[in-house]
Parts: C-alpha cells; sequence; structure tokens
C-alpha cells in the first residue's frame, strides 16, 4: 500500500534522482540562456532531455531556496495546458469518491452555516468539469448566482456548450486571483475543492483572503485540500512544496484565521494517498 504523501518522502533523494540532480545541474550551467527562460517561464511539459534534466535541477533548487514564485509559474504552466483537460477526462470521479462519499459531513455543515448566513453567490476556484458547483447551486437553498472560475480555458469551452447546468451557473476561464480582485461582491460562498489553493502561493492567498475580509463581508470559505502527513501545524506555518506535482502544503488553520476569518469547522480525510483537510472559515 501507498504512503500518504509526506515533505519527508518528498525531499529525500534515491541514487537515481541525485545522478539526475548532479547532471541537471551540469545542463543548468552549459545551457545558461536556456535555464534563464526555464527560470522565468517553468514548463510542466519538457520535450527533450536537456529541458528535462534543466526543469529537474530548477525544481529542486526551488524547492531547497524556496522560490514559491517558480512553483506558482509551474502550476500554472500545468493547469492552462494539457494537464487541466486530461485532469477532467480521469479525475472526475473525485465529486463522487471524495466530495460525496468521503466528506458528506462537511457538506451538512456547510448547508448549516449557508442557512445561517444566508449567502447569495457562490465562486468556486478550479472548478473544472463543474460537477461540484453544479450540486452546491442546487443543493443550497436560494442560491442567486454561481461562478465557476477554471484557468483551463478548453474545460471552461467545454463546460459553456454544456446544456447540463443550471441555469444560475457561469463559467468563466480566468486565474481565481485576477478574478476575485476585478469581480467578487459580498455575501459569497467561496469554494476550492479537491486541491486549488494548493497551487497558489501562500503570499497570493493572503492577499485574496484579506481582500474578503476587508472589503467583502460577509462571506463564507469552503477549503478541501491535500497537506503533507508531516506538516505539523503546531510548529510551522510555513507553505511547503511536496508531492510529485511539488504543490503546497498550507497550513490551513494559520492561513484563514491570521487573515480574519474564523474557522467553523476543520477535519482531515484519507483520499488513496492524500490527507484532505476541509475547513469551513466564515468572516461575518
Ligand atoms: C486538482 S484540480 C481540482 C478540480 C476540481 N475542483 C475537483 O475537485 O475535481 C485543480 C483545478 O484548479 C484549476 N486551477 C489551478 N490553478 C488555478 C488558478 N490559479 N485559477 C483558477 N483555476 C486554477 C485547475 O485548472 C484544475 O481544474
Amino acid at each position: 500500500m501507498k504512503s500518504t504523501l509526506s515533505i519527508e518522502q518528498t525531499q529525500n533523494r534515491g541514487l537515481k534522482q541525485s545522478a539526475k540532480e548532479w547532471a541537471g545541474w551540469i545542463a543548468a550551467i552549459v545551457a545558461a540562456n536556456r535555464t534563464k527562460q526555464l527560470r522565468d517561464s517553468p514548463t510542466s511539459k519538457p520535450t527533450n532531455l536537456q529541458d528535462k534534466l534543466i526543469m529537474d535541477f530548477l525544481k529542486r533548487h526551488a524547492m531547497l531556496n524556496k522560490h514559491a514564485d517558480f512553483f506558482e509559474r509551474l502550476h500554472i504552466d500545468f493547469w492552462q495546458g494539457e494537464g487541466g483537460i486530461e485532469f477532467s477526462q480521469n479525475c472526475d470521479h473525485r465529486f463522487e469518491d471524495l466530495f460525496l462519499a468521503k466528506q458528506k459531513f462537511e457538506f451538512d455543515q456547510l448547508r448549516e452555516v449557508w442557512n445561517q448566513l444566508r449567502p447569495k453567490h457562490i465562486i468556486e476556484f478550479g472548478c473544472n468539469s463543474g460537477l461540484l458547483l453544479n450540486y452546491l447551486t442546487t443543493q443550497l437553498e436560494g442560491v442567486q448566482s454561481s461562478t465557476g472560475i477554471e484557468i483551463n480555458a478548453q474545460q471552461v469551452q467545454q463546460n459553456q456548450a454544456s446544456d447540463s447546468f443550471d441555469p444560475r451557473i457561469q463559467f468563466t476561464a480566468t486565474e481565481g486571483g485576477e478574478w476575485l480582485f476585478e469581480n467578487a461582491t459580498a455575501n459569497s460562498l467561496y469554494v476550492s475543492n479537491g486541491g486549488v489553493l494548493e497551487y497558489f502561493k501562500r503570499e497570493r492567498l493572503d492577499e485574496m483572503l484579506t481582500h474578503i475580509t476587508a472589503q467583502l463581508r460577509p462571506a463564507v470559505f469552503f477549503a478541501s485540500e491535500p497537506v503533507a502527513d508531516d506538516h505539523d501545524w503546531t510548529l510551522s506555518t510555513e507553505s511547503i512544496p511536496f508531492g510529485e506535482e511539488l504543490s503546497f502544503s498550507h497550513n490551513y488553520t494559520d492561513l484563514f484565521e491570521s487573515n480574519g476569518f474564523s474557522i467553523v469547522h476543520q477535519r482531515a480525510v484519507q483520499f488513496d494517498t492524500w490527507k484532505m483537510v476541509a475547513t469551513i472559515a466564515t468572516c461575518r
């Protein structure tokens, strides 16, 4: 059985990986211009050996030197490209297997909070194929509008072409933070499900959450995000890259509370090799 993803597992290196990184280090020195290009615009799908070696080196270097900006650019490249569209073909089962099967309790809690605060709008970051957004829009009472924000334009086109969504739902192809700063209004429920905030660096999330608590009250946030099994939140508020994707394990308690939210529910569930933490936080 595979073990739960951890920081230790991510940082440990076998002989083969160390050899690849040494080769990457040499490739990075020999092809200095290409290395600079890849540092500024990382590619998640390197096509030749030189780029593969340089990317291995750059990822390791960024991890050891805590270059969160590099990882954020890398994640955007992945999700804007083929990665995003391949995801829904292979991972739509997560709506059933993760959200409906493992987080029913969280949904019941969310419904209670919704009924107390009575928001009007639902905003889902990284909605992908929109299954959860459609579910929430039809299951929660009195939703006036729902917006699915998705960085993968092809996925959004597919959603827009489909007639299977509730008419209150709109999909928009844009980056989550940009949309929030320009368009969000008070009385909204913000949703990130199955791992979305994990692709944002902590500073960006701080700006987004502070914007909500300062300008857009009242609001509710539902976040279901993977975290590293050995990330001890009592010891560290750092956001640490982990797993194969090197997405961020954030300290979600600190993230929400330090930005003015109160956490009304938080619980971890195991889902395959991920420890998923669901958080419901409010600002009134
Ligand atoms: C791991 S998938 C989760 C998808 C879906 N929420 C689910 O549970 O199946 C992450 C999703 O977030 C989207 N995404 C990643 N970064 C984003 C960003 N900065 N702005 C908007 N969407 C983003 C990706 O394109 C992808 O659809």
